[in-house]
């Protein structure tokens, strides 16, 4: 029998079409444009994150995205009430809770949910009961996942922000720790049920060890593949990413399995 290697999702964050189309106020780029054409280039799903201060994805956008593409929505939205009944109303296919700080660039660290506990608790409550699939973004720590995993999220994703800061730094010794602690939470969280995501930061070249990770299942990236689409258009970078990630994926499966 040839054994398949376990499923990988590419879902794609289209946040920075919205932030080259809000630097001028009109209707262009289109976020939802955007989804359908990263559909063309192989995404399995869209992602986006409506941040308090709606920097980049609007409101309509999310309304937009939710009615008007077929691939599953994940909407990633900070732990607020508001973000919450945005979410009960859009219905998206799934949520990922983010932590949220208005000055930073962008998501800095995983949400910390030892601490947050009691506030997220009734959230997750409320997205599971409505049928949304809750996803946690998370450090990669084995206490954060089991918390995780207590507060009954189906779905974590680590982030994986500094090891692909230490790759860009050239940093390869801390580097490869990182690597090792993605994999051993990677592993962590499949032995405890949970469904395990990546993302933040991922580019060419960070994807393929990522992806080699057998548990994880889905990879959420955005603003490399917007960037490489200012140069091969976003159909292109899409299509590469996912041809990276899954020559990757092969490479988890023994030689005498591979068709
Ligand atoms: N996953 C989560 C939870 C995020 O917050 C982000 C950034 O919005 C990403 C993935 C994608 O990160 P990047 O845009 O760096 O690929």
């Amino acid at each position: 029998m040839i054994a398949s290697p376990s499923p990988l999702r590419l879902g794609v964050n289209v946040d920075h079409v919205a932030t080259v189309r809000n630097a001028r106020g009109g209707p262009y780029p289109d976020p939802v444009c955007a989804a359908r054409t990263a559909q063309e280039g192989g995404a399995d799903g869209i992602t986006a994150h409506l941040r308090e201060d709606r920097r980049h994805i609007r409101d309509r956008d999310i309304e937009r995205l939710a009615a008007e593409i077929t691939l599953p929505l994940n909407l990633e939205m900070a732990a607020t009430e508001e973000m919450v009944a945005i979410a009960l109303k859009v219905r998206p296919h799934a949520t990922c809770i983010v932590p949220e700080k208005r000055e930073e660039r962008t998501t800095e660290g995983g949400l910390d949910v030892i601490a947050g506990r009691e506030r997220l608790a009734p959230m997750i409550a409320a997205l599971a009961a409505a049928g949304i699939r809750v996803s946690l973004f998370i450090e990669p720590d084995p206490r954060q996942l089991d918390v995780a995993r207590a507060l009954g999220a189906p779905v974590v994703e680590l982030h994986t922000g500094r090891y692909c800061d230490l790759h860009l730094a050239g940093e390869r010794i801390a580097e490869a720790a990182e690597l090792a602690r993605i994999a051993e939470a990677a592993a962590h969280g499949a032995a405890i049920g949970l469904e395990v995501h990546a993302g933040h930061g991922l580019t060419y070249d960070t994807v393929a060890p990522i992806a080699r990770l057998p548990q994880i299942a889905e990879l959420n990236i955005g603003h490399f593949l917007v960037a490489e689409a200012i140069f091969v258009g976003l159909e292109r970078s899409v299509a590469e990413m996912h041809r990276r990630m899954m020559e990757a994926r092969m490479v988890t499966m023994p030689t005498a399995e591979r068709a």
